[in-house]
């Protein structure tokens, strides 16, 4: 694998799992691989499970990291190209990268969308200059449109959990009291699009994702009935697509409780985390046996790992 920033990267589905449980059963025991390779990792924005899980699954391979947080502790970066730099951002993305990838063999980057332009944010601009630009292999922390790493640890937590063999999986809109980005529902819908679950996405009019992610996906209006009958429920707010990055409703009837999570099949409750709690979902739902957001956050250093060893498998 040569980049890793959408489902589109990994061999296959079967593929991905396989190596997800063999790192998961054997942490340690591909050392070879990243014995004098060295990560870095570059932040334009906040986090704490990404970096800290994608960090430990390189020490598990034997491999160096290196963290940056731009705006934190380097340069401002511009990534516009052909303007006169003559403002607040002394360095272009298009030295800056080429330069990183000349101090390492793999380059991880977290670059959210930024809501000053849809058409900038669905181009992938900062990621697709890593890609275009690093000479090493890129893997997306998170994007401005997908978070494959995330939605890689959803799809191995749903496996453990199933109970079925084609479970009812429901991502539902949830309140948020700020503008979030589109990437994590995006990318679950596209990995997801690759199982034979039966995947429904349920959220108010205006919430439609981009018809890129959605293709021929189930969508219900109404939150209850599509909980009815659900194996999995993954809460998670987004921002309109249409009215691009507007927040339409923090309506909290779509609040994750107890009551609508009695209509489901007894559903695991999941969720990527950082979730506002008595916004997003109940305390009842989060701190019942139900939930495995924590099992879900420990998967993400499990394939980042398996990531990581596909990308130095080459
Ligand atoms: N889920 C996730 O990516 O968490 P962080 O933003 O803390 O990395």
């Amino acid at each position: 694998m040569k980049n890793y920033t959408s489902v589109k990267d990994i061999p296959s589905i079967e593929k991905a799992l396989e190596t997800a449980f063999e790192v998961k059963k054997n942490p340690f025991g591909f050392q070879h691989l990243g014995k004098n390779k060295t990560m870095v990792m570059v932040f334009f924005n906040s986090s704490l499970r990404t970096r800290l899980s994608t960090q430990k699954a390189t020490m598990n391979l034997g491999m160096n990291t290196m963290v940056m947080n731009v705006n934190g502790d380097s340069w401002q970066l511009e990534s516009e190209m052909g303007v006169v730099m003559d403002g607040d951002k002394p360095e272009h993305l298009l030295e800056a990268i080429p330069v990183i990838g000349r101090y390492c063999d793999v380059i991880g980057v977290r670059a959210f969308a930024r809501f000053e332009s849809r058409e900038d944010d669905y181009s992938e601009k900062i990621i697709n200059q890593f890609v275009n630009y690093a000479g090493v292999p890129v893997v997306s922390m998170e994007g401005a449109t997908r978070h494959p790493l995330q939605s890689y640890a959803d799809l191995v937590t749903i496996e453990e959990y199933k109970k079925v063999e084609k479970p009812k999986v429901v991502l539902s809109w949830a309140p948020h009291p700020r503008a979030l980005p589109q990437a994590v529902a995006n990318s679950f819908v596209e990995w997801m699009r690759e199982t034979d679950y039966d995947l429904v996405v349920t959220h108010p009019e205006g919430y439609e994702l981009a018809p890129e992610f959605m293709g021929d996906v189930k969508v219900e209006y109404d939150q209850k009935k599509a909980f009815e009958g659900a194996d999995f429920i993954y809460a998670k707010n987004w921002s309109s697509y249409s009215e691009y990055g507007k927040v339409l409703s923090k309506d909290i009837s779509w609040t994750v409780t107890e009551e609508k999570m009695a209509l489901t099949n007894n559903a695991k409750f999941m969720h990527c985390l950082p979730v506002r709690r008595n916004v997003v979902v109940s305390d009842g739902v989060i701190d019942s046996p139900n939930s495995i957001v924590i099992d879900q956050a420990a998967n993400r250093e499990v394939t980042a790992q398996a990531v990581l060893k596909m990308i130095l498998e080459g």
